[in-house]
């Protein structure tokens, strides 16, 4: 895990809006603009493959239809994730959890695994992203960071890999923040920075916790939360850094 050095800037789903989604095409991408840091999205396929996509739905990002969680690996793996972004990305396949961690490795990234399981998957869900991460994970390399918006799929990960770092994930923060974050061992709060007010991030930066915000598009909003004493900032514009002061 990275040293909270200010400010963390983290490619949203890979790369931003410069490629598709959760693809291997994506953290190129990331990875090209500069990020130190990618985050994306992982789920469970029928037959329990850890995979890169975001909705519950195939529908938003690929040719297929259907339930992600209704489909075995072998049929994500043949629908087209790319074309939707534009022409130049059809083809480009789901990733698996696995070959995003070996592109990782060969970029040099850091990365905030989100964890998102299908409905009544969470803990398998977590599980099996951990073992997977304590199995290929390289020893002597900065961990990734794991997050999820579900306390059950991140405490099966722990449960799993008690020694990869865990951040809580949250829409709008809720008052027992504090409480969920000591019961899952948590070492950061990640939440969406729209439905943040000024009081609960004070809070939370006083309590001296990394607070990491999503998804933050505009370059004066980001200022204003790294002035505020945010660490981290999840970006679609992967050139929003250049636009920042001090960044
Ligand atoms: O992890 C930060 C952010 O990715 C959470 O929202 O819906 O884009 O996964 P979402
Ligand atoms: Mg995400």
């Amino acid at each position: 895990m990275n040293d909270w050095g200010r400010p963390l800037w983290i490619a949203h789903r890979g790369g931003g809006r410069a490629a598709p989604e959760n693809t291997l095409a994506a953290i190129h991408a990331g990875a090209a603009a500069g990020f130190r840091m990618v985050e994306f999205d992982v789920m469970l396929s029928r037959d329990g493959v850890p995979v890169l996509i975001h909705d519950d739905t195939l529908e938003r990002t690929t040719d297929g239809r259907g339930a992600v969680a209704a489909h075995d690996f072998a049929a994500l793996r043949r629908l087209d994730a790319g074309s939707w972004h534009g022409p130049a990305f059809a083809g480009e396949a789901i990733p698996t959890l696995g070959e995003a961690i070996d592109l990782l490795i060969g970029l040099d990234l850091d990365a905030n695994i989100e964890i998102k399981p299908a409905p009544g998957h969470a803990r398998a869900t977590g599980d099996t992203v951990a073992r997977m991460v304590a199995a290929r994970w390289p020893a002597g390399r900065t961990l990734p960071l794991f997050s999820s918006f579900d306390f059950d799929a991140l405490d099966a990960a722990r449960a799993r890999a008690p020694e990869v770092p865990r951040g809580l994930l949250f829409e709008a923060v809720p008052d027992d923040w504090r409480t969920q974050m000591r019961a899952l061992g948590a070492v950061s709060l990640h939440c969406d920075h729209s439905r943040l007010d000024a009081e609960r991030l004070a809070d939370i930066v006083g309590a001296g916790i990394p607070l990491l915000c999503y998804t933050v598009n505009q370059a004066d909003r980001a200022a204003a939360l790294i002035a505020a004493g945010v660490r981290g900032l999840f970006t679609d514009c992967l050139d929003l850094p250049g636009q920042v002061a001090g960044c």
